[in-house]
């Protein structure tokens, strides 16, 4: 008998955890105008200018495609490119410090301050604002 109202009372437990996770999401996916900026002006020109020809729509190398957030959240033959919120645990950051075996862009390291530029998306959330006029 008892066991039942213990789990009675889990119901509105559950509700109310329930509604948090909604609001918390909905929060989540509104992306700050400073942060769509950002993305706009610093990090999506420079994914263009020195990922996407071999991290795009045409090519893949590693299986890799750095086009959408999903496709960096997917990654490539390492799993996920990024670890959102999380620069120093992102394969991405690795590759382009020439950490490791894998060093990107594979031809020369980018600038101290680019690089800096992906840390800060990261760090950011990775903030990908879909642009309405393209979808
Ligand atoms: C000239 C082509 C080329 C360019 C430009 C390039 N990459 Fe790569 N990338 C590769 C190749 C080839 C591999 C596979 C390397 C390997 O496995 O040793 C790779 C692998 C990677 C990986 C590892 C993926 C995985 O899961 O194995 C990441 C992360 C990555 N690149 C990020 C980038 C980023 C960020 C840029 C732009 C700053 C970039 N790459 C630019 C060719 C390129």
């Amino acid at each position: 008998m008892q066991m039942t109202y213990r789990l009675l009372a889990l119901i509105p437990l559950t509700a109310i955890v329930g509604v948090m996770l909604v609001v918390a999401n909905c929060a989540a996916e509104e992306i700050p105008p400073a942060d769509a900026k950002f993305f706009r002006e610093e990090v999506l020109p420079l994914l263009k200018e020195t990922c996407h020809r071999c991290h795009g729509a045409k090519k893949q190398n590693s299986g890799l495609r750095l086009d959408s957030r999903d496709a960096v959240l997917k990654g490539g033959q390492n799993g996920p490119a990024i670890v959102v919120g999380k620069p120093d645990e992102s394969l991405l950051m690795k590759v382009l410090k020439h950490d490791g075996d894998i060093q990107m862009p594979p031809d020369k390291k980018l600038d101290d301050d680019e690089i800096a530029i992906f840390k800060k998306w990261i760090e950011k959330n990775a903030p990908w604002p879909i642009d309405k006029k393209k979808s």
